[in-house]
């Protein structure tokens, strides 16, 4: 029920939008293998966020401005026009990389017509410039792009340029500024500036950075909470908090798109998967997965991420845990803890031990997600294991499994662990050591085969 390529790799979400009644989403695809080569988009559409139909290849790299793929971008809904924004993975002939921000019109919701690039690479940073966001200021009027970039003395940073028109003139309007910032990884991909509960908030990607508790991650997803200053190019934050939006071993590049009716909450998609990484998958050339969608708010100054309340619709069979001790492949379970330690095996083997283990310790006041006892391992150089405080205790999971992922939700989405998972034939054990009551449903198929 995840959106999956059917061969290739996915990457990235892009111009993730609501449209015409429509939701949109596009992923970053390498269709010639489990590698990061050229680069297209490829299209999906839903009505619910919940089932999704492939609508196929939107944007091609077949001109000289994205000659080496159409690398990631966002998307703005004007009146009947769809515009999307991306970056034109240019390289000469001797490789040299001269990065364009392009524009494609979606015209009927499916046909990507290219108009000319907005604008070139700016000659002030490295070659490593990219991801446009386009927003809108609705207090001025006037639309910005948001660029992830990197200074010439190999620091991440944002460029921002200007227009009063979506299409046309563009000019650079200068480096953002986030007090605190200045030296935090040493490029900064898939910038955004969402407006959430009122809050602005600053989602990148700073790469080949250490942070306590990420094992040997140097690529991370997080946020800062804080005040955009449109005129002075400022984002304030409020405090010195780098918040990681996600726990668990992969998930990278999320996008969000804003919510039609209510301003209040937003929905974010990310990457399940990490540049840099390899996949069990590799060998038989696909990787990757999206995220579900989640709802998106701000409480007690954090970003709360909860799966969409349409996703029930998926729910089938009821299975009583009376009765079997056999984890269906392909499930959502709900944990409602009592209090006390607890201790859920996933897919263990059929003497109870292995499997993902997911512990909570009460005396510590800490979860901990743990892969090392699945008999398929990777990644393994970036840590086995993942651990998050819960000063308030554990009272509620809600855990999505398919075939080849696991997304945790802990009390009421403060924080999500999303992760790839293999569990082969004969691991299909549940095991639960502790004091709770579990509910557990298969989920039915979500995502039309059929692939255009
Ligand atoms: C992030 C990223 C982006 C780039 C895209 C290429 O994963 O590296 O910066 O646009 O992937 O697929």
């Amino acid at each position: 029920y995840h959106i999956q390529s059917v061969t290739g790799l996915l990457n990235d979400p892009n111009g993730f939008v609501f449209h015409d009644g429509v939701w949109h989403l596009f992923y970053q695809w390498c269709p010639w293998g489990a590698v990061h080569g050229l680069k297209y988009w490829y299209h999906t559409v839903s009505d619910d966020l919940v089932r999704w139909r492939n609508v196929g290849v939107c944007i091609r790299p077949d001109t000289e401005y994205d000659n080496k793929g159409a690398y990631s971008g966002s998307a703005l809904p004007l009146g009947d026009n769809l515009y999307l924004y991306y970056t034109g993975n240019h390289r000469d002939e001797d490789w040299t990389r001269r990065p364009y921000t392009c524009l494609v019109d979606l015209k009927d919701g499916g046909t990507a017509v290219k108009l000319p690039p907005l604008f070139g690479m700016n000659e002030n940073y490295t070659e490593h410039q990219r991801d446009p966001k386009i927003i809108r200021n609705e207090r001025n009027g006037r639309y910005y792009i948001i660029i992830g970039a990197q200074t010439k003395e190999k620091k991440g940073c944002c460029l921002i340029y200007s227009s009063d028109s979506p299409t046309e003139g563009w000019t650079f309007a200068g480096q953002l500024s986030v007090p605190g910032f200045e030296d935090f990884g040493d490029m900064w991909e898939c910038p955004s500036i969402e407006c959430i509960s009122g809050y602005d908030v600053l989602i990148f990607c700073p790469q080949h950075l250490t942070l306590p508790g990420r094992g040997g991650s140097v690529h991370h997803n997080g946020y800062l909470l804080g005040h955009m200053d449109w005129d002075t190019l400022t984002f304030t934050p409020d405090n010195t908090r780098f918040h990681v939006l996600d726990f668990g071993f992969d998930s990278y590049a999320a996008e969000c798109a804003a919510n039609p009716d209510d301003r209040n909450k937003a929905t974010l998609v990310a990457w399940m998967g990490l540049p840099d990484a390899s996949y069990p998958t590799d060998e038989e050339d696909w990787s990757g997965c999206l995220t579900l969608p989640r709802e998106l708010r701000v409480r007690d100054h954090r970003l709360i991420q909860q799966p969409l309340d349409e996703l029930r619709a998926l729910r089938g069979k009821k299975i009583d845990l009376e009765f079997t001790d056999i984890l269906p492949r392909v499930c959502e379970m709900e944990l409602i803890s009592r209090g006390g330690d607890l201790t859920l095996q996933l897919f263990a083997d059929a003497d109870g031990s292995g499997g993902m283990t997911i512990g909570y310790d009460d005396s510590a006041r800490e979860i901990t997600v743990d892969r090392s006892g699945l008999r398929r391992r990777f990644n393994v150089e970036q840590g086995e294991r993942r651990t998050r405080p819960l000063p308030k205790g554990l009272f509620h999971l809600r855990i999505f499994i398919d075939r080849s992922s696991i997304e945790i939700f802990v009390n009421d989405g403060d924080a999500v662990f999303s992760s790839r998972i293999f569990p082969t034939v004969g691991e299909e054990k549940l095991v639960v050591r502790g004091d709770a009551s579990i509910h557990l449903w298969e989920l039915n198929r979500a995502v039309e085969e059929s692939f255009a």
